[in-house]
C-alpha cells in the first residue's frame, strides 16, 4: 500500500508525473530514450534516464519494417511487459499504435489494456487537434497521456515522407495553438518532433506541460532519441539530429552514460543536431 510513499526515504525514488513537472519547474533537463526489452531497460535505468519509452519505432528498429505503421497493440504490450521488468527509476510510457485510438473508446480501452497488461504509466498517441476529444476521454479517466506533435511517423504516408515540420508560419502558429489545446484536454506531456529551434521554443513557452524534444532543438524541457540509433546499431541515414554516443564509448552502458550526461550538461542536442 502507497508504495511511492515509503519509497520517498530511498536515494532515488520512482520519476512520476509530479517529478517530471518539477524537473521542468527547476529547469532540469529531462533525459529520455526508447527501450525495448528487460536487459536494454535495466542499462538505460542504470545510466540515469528519466522516462523510457517503448516506442511503436520498434516496428522499424526491431521487426523490421520501413514505417511504425504495421506496428500493433500486442506488440507494444509485449515489449512494455518485457521494459518494465528492467526498470526501477525510470517512467515507463507505452506508444498507442496507428489506428489503436480512432474512437475515444477503442483509444480507452487499448490504454488500459497498455497499462494493465504492459505495465506503462503513460500513453502516447500521435495527432495535433483531431485528437483533443480522445485526449480528454483518456484523461477524464485518469489515463496519463502525452501528446506527440510535430513529425507524426504514423501519418509518414499522408505526409510523403519523415520531414522537418512547422517550417511555414501558419504551420508553426497552429502547431503552438495544438500544443496549447491538448494541455487543456488534459495532456500530461507533450512530445515534438523534428522542427525547427524556433518552434521547439515557442511551443515550451506556450505550455505549462513538459515538452519532451527529438530533433526539435536545444530549448525544450527534455530530450529523447531512439536508442538504437545512439548506440549505433540503425544502419543507413540517420537524421540529422541524431549522436552515435557508442563512437566514444566503451560499452552500451557507457554509451547510455554519455547521453544522459550530455543531455543534463546541455552538450546535447548540439547546433550540429538541429534545424533552423
Ligand atoms: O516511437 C518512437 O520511438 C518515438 C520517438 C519519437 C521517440 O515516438
Amino acid at each position: 500500500m502507497y508504495k511511492q510513499l515509503e519509497q520517498r526515504g530511498m536515494d532515488e525514488p520512482p520519476v512520476n508525473v509530479s517529478t517530471l513537472a518539477e524537473m521542468k519547474a527547476d529547469g532540469e533537463p529531462i533525459a529520455c530514450l526508447t527501450a525495448y526489452d528487460a536487459s536494454f531497460a535495466l542499462l538505460v535505468d542504470r545510466a540515469g534516464a528519466d522516462l523510457v519509452l517503448v516506442g511503436d519505432s520498434l516496428g522499424m528498429v526491431i521487426q523490421g519494417h520501413d514505417t511504425t505503421v504495421p506496428v500493433t497493440v500486442e506488440d507494444v504490450i509485449y515489449h512494455t511487459r518485457t521494459v518494465a521488468r528492467g526498470l526501477r527509476r525510470a517512467f515507463l510510457v507505452a506508444d498507442m499504435p496507428f489506428m489503436s485510438y480512432s474512437s475515444k473508446t477503442q483509444a480507452l480501452e487499448n490504454a488500459v489494456r497498455l497499462m494493465q497488461e504492459g505495465g506503462a504509466m503513460m500513453v502516447k498517441l500521435e495527432g495535433g487537434s483531431s485528437q483533443i476529444s480522445v485526449v480528454q476521454y483518456l484523461a477524464h479517466h485518469d489515463i496519463p497521456v502525452c501528446a506527440h506533435i510535430g513529425l507524426r511517423p504514423q501519418s509518414v504516408h499522408k505526409i510523403g515522407g519523415f520531414k522537418v515540420q512547422g517550417r511555414d508560419a501558419e504551420k508553426a502558429r497552429k502547431m503552438v495553438e495544438d500544443a496549447v489545446t491538448l494541455q487543456n484536454a488534459g495532456a500530461d506531456l507533450v512530445l515534438l518532433e523534428c522542427v525547427p529551434n524556433e518552434l521547439g521554443k515557442a511551443v515550451r513557452s506556450a505550455v505549462n506541460v513538459p515538452v519532451i524534444g527529438i530533433g526539435a532543438g536545444p530549448d525544450v524541457d527534455g530530450q529523447i532519441l531512439v536508442l538504437y540509433d545512439i548506440l549505433g546499431i540503425t544502419q543507413g541515414r540517420m537524421p540529422r539530429f541524431v549522436e552515435n554516443f557508442m563512437e566514444e564509448a566503451d560499452s552500451a552502458g557507457d554509451a547510455c552514460l554519455r547521453y544522459v550526461k550530455a543531455v543534463k550538461e546541455r552538450t546535447y542536442p548540439a547546433p550540429k543536431h538541429c534545424f533552423s
